[in-house]
């Protein structure tokens, strides 16, 4: 049996329920990479995982970490695409293990050619978040040039994406954030940026085509009344009241992010020219699993957090 360095959880609970120790390297079946990880994305989906919230994900032991960006080690039967070398970047499935690891598994079909211009790091920051911020605003809402889009939670690592997309399209975006977000989503291009700690959103945006919220409760209630009639809302976390869309005479639609390899492709394009970047605020070591989650569970973080297992 040959063994890797792995972050693993065997109960529910804490950071501190987050272990690292010695585990199965996997092997690629039918359709698969073996990926050699050097970075893997933290997001506030593999806390919820942790605390075992999600009730899709409840298995143990389980590697947690969904977002990976590595090297191919080796590939398995009928994939042509990848070959071992070469660098990629992609969204592991939910239902096997994650990349908080020396080596993952991914299915060749969700898998990316890494982009050319950034590094491992910041390629790993790109997975769920990006993916989320563009389907939220391409598939889901439809998004185009002219109208006005209100992001909610803009400097997170889903907003920060959502705001630089939707400059790109020729959106007009006002971005909600506090602290040291505030700066930090100004120069990401907002046109608008409100602190939602000190203002009412809803006192000062109107009309808006679009919502993209990334925060649920209270945020989305107050947000139905600044679309215009027949605009939209977008949620990546819930939606709290079904019949709200008849009352206000708008729609709205929950994200479910799913892998997609086009889209990703697309993504690495934008950034291999310089038109979105992917901001990495902390960078950890695979050993320190834990304080990187008590760090992206803490306030005031911009962009992403990032594991990074080896260069
Ligand atoms: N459904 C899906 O497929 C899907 C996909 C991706 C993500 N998600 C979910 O979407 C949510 C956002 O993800 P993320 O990765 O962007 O999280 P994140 O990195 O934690 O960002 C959230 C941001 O929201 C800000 N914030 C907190 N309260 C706010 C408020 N009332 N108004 C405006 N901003 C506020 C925070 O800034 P402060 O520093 O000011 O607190 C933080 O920067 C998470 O719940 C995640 O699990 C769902």
């Amino acid at each position: 049996m040959t063994l890797m360095k792995a972050v693993r959880i065997h109960s529910y609970g804490g950071p501190d329920v987050l272990v690292h120790e010695d585990v199965q390297k996997p092997e690629p079946a039918q359709g698969e990479l073996l990926v050699a990880v050097h970075a893997a994305g933290v997001n506030p989906f593999d806390w919820k995982v942790r605390t075992g919230s999600v009730k899709g994900v409840r298995r143990l032991p389980l590697i947690p970490g969904w977002d990976v960006a590595g090297t191919v080690e080796s590939v398995g039967a009928e994939v042509s695409r990848f070959k071992p070398g070469d660098a990629v970047f992609g969204l592991l499935s939910v239902v096997k293990d994650g990349a908080y690891a020396e080596y993952a598994v991914a299915k060749a079909k969700n898998m990316a050619f890494k982009p050319r211009s950034i590094d491992f790091v910041h390629t790993a920051a790109l997975p769920v978040s990006a993916l989320a911020a563009w389907q939220s605003l391409f598939d889901l809402a439809d998004l185009s040039s002219g109208q006005t889009v209100l992001i909610h939670g803009a400097s997170g690592g889903v907003g920060h994406y959502a705001v630089q997309l939707a400059k790109w399209k020729g959106a007009r975006v006002i971005g909600t954030t506090s602290g040291g977000g505030i700066d930090f989503v100004r120069d990401l291009g907002a046109d608008e940026v409100i602190d939602f700690r000190n203002v009412r959103f809803d006192d000062r945006v109107r009309d808006a085509d679009v919502v993209l919220d990334l925060i649920g409760g209270e945020t989305q209630k107050r947000s139905w009344q600044v679309l215009r009639k027949g605009g939209i809302l977008v949620s990546s976390v819930e939606i709290t009241s079904p019949d709200t869309d008849a009352r206000y005479d708008v729609r709205q639609k929950l994200l479910m992010v799913h892998p997609s390899a086009d889209e990703l492709t697309r993504i690495a394009a934008l950034i291999d020219e310089g038109k979105l970047r992917p901001v990495v605020s902390r960078v950890f070591s695979l050993a320190d699993a834990r304080k990187a989650h008590e760090f992206i569970q803490s306030t005031d973080m911009q962009g992403k957090a990032v594991l990074k297992i080896r260069d």
